[in-house]
């Protein structure tokens, strides 16, 4: 056995951890193919702290999920590679531990949750033992008492008849039931983040709110960092307290979200924020925006949002926006970011 133990946060008087749990800094990653280097993550930079959700947004192949793996250190590896940055953990770089250190972080640090739970859980155990196996392999707890910590879970996450369906194969759960068997699962451990990747996808809009919620209820209680990935700015609305946006492997906007959907600050926001489907606007032709995501393998200069940007000006194609701050909680990769900010 390993003496490694993950160092314990700051506390507040009740025990939670407090203040900033993960880093991402200027982080890099490219995936070296046959057909070229694809530079997926080019800079990213995010941080959530204890009790507060990140709701990480962007279109298809931003980089969200390829950034959350890299974090959870299962960066498909080759052809994936860390070129730079760090990921610190309560202040420590995650990049430079052990295997063993980053293995122990995984479950009791930061946890996650994927997008498909069928399969992502085993289809030849029951739930009860697939959860039972962290209690059983991390805690050393014996089969019995797994079992019983997985019944408690499934309690937890809110599946009715928790004792009985403690036996049950996945197949025989529904697909909302099977991302709370998910999120049980990424929970049995406490972790003090929790990362979800886009969790509600493949599930209908009324399961979708239930699981939102759900998570949302588990954050506040256990004063988890979580972070959120998802395309779909409406889902974010209610249950984040920041917003990071994504594109082509880079953050181009930050903010509060209540500032965020009141003023966004990049082009490629707004253009966001206007594909959201309205309850008010039945009927009127959703706006999209125009173009495609750029090929990775081939980043156009400048601002890589210029091929698509309504207000893009000679100087996107020549120098890339930094991230600026413009307020303790805002920043933005757009040249005319503070004209963004300042208009009425
Ligand atoms: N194993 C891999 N090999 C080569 N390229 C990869 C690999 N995994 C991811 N990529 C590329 O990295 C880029 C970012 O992918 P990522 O999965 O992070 O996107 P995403 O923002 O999560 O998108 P989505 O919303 O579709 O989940 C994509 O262009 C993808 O094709
Ligand atoms: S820097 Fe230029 S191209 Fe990029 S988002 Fe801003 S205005 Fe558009
Ligand atoms: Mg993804």
């Amino acid at each position: 056995m390993s003496d490694v133990t993950v160092s314990e946060p700051q506390v507040d008087t009740s025990g939670r951890p407090t203040g900033r749990l993960l880093e991402v800094d200027n982080l890099r990653v490219e995936f070296r193919t046959r057909d070229g280097v694809a530079k997926v993550i080019n800079g990213v930079t995010y941080h959530v702290d204890a009790g507060e959700t990140l709701a990480v947004l962007g279109e298809s192949g931003s980089g969200k999920s390829v950034t959350a793996q890299t974090i959870m250190g299962i960066l498909d590896t080759p052809p994936g590679f860390v070129t730079g940055g760090e990921i610190r953990f309560q202040g420590r770089d995650m990049l430079a531990m052990s295997a063993e250190e980053r293995r122990r972080i995984r479950g009791e640090g930061i946890a996650m949750v994927f997008q498909d739970a069928l399969s992502a859980l085993n289809p030849v155990f029951n739930v009860g033992f697939q959860i039972g196996e962290q209690f059983r392999v991390r805690r050393g707890m014996s089969r019995a008492d797994a079992k019983k910590r997985a019944i408690e879970m499934l309690d937890l996450v809110k599946i009715p008849n928790a004792k009985q369906r403690v036996n049950e194969y996945p197949h025989q759960f529904s697909g909302g039931m099977r991302q709370r068997v998910m999120i049980a699962m990424s929970l049995a451990l406490d972790p003090q983040v929790l990362i979800a990747d886009e969790p509600t996808t493949a599930l209908d809009v009324t399961v979708q709110a239930q699981i939102m919620d759900l998570l949302a209820e588990l954050q506040r209680e256990r004063q988890m960092g979580l972070i959120l990935i998802t395309h779909d700015l409406g889902v974010v609305a209610d249950v984040a307290d920041r917003i990071a946006v994504m594109y082509a492997g880079r953050i181009v906007e930050e903010a509060d979200v209540h500032e965020l959907y009141a003023k966004p600050a990049h082009p490629y926001t707004i253009g966001l924020l206007e594909s959201i489907p309205r309850i008010d606007e039945k009927g009127q032709q959703l706006r999209t925006i125009r173009g495609l995501p750029p090929s990775l393998l081939k980043i156009p200069s400048g601002c890589p949002f210029h091929p698509r940007c309504p207000m893009a000006q000679p100087v996107c194609v020549e120098k890339v926006p930094p991230l600026l701050q413009l307020g303790p909680t805002r920043a933005s990769a757009c040249h005319f970011a503070e004209e963004l900010v300042s208009r009425d």
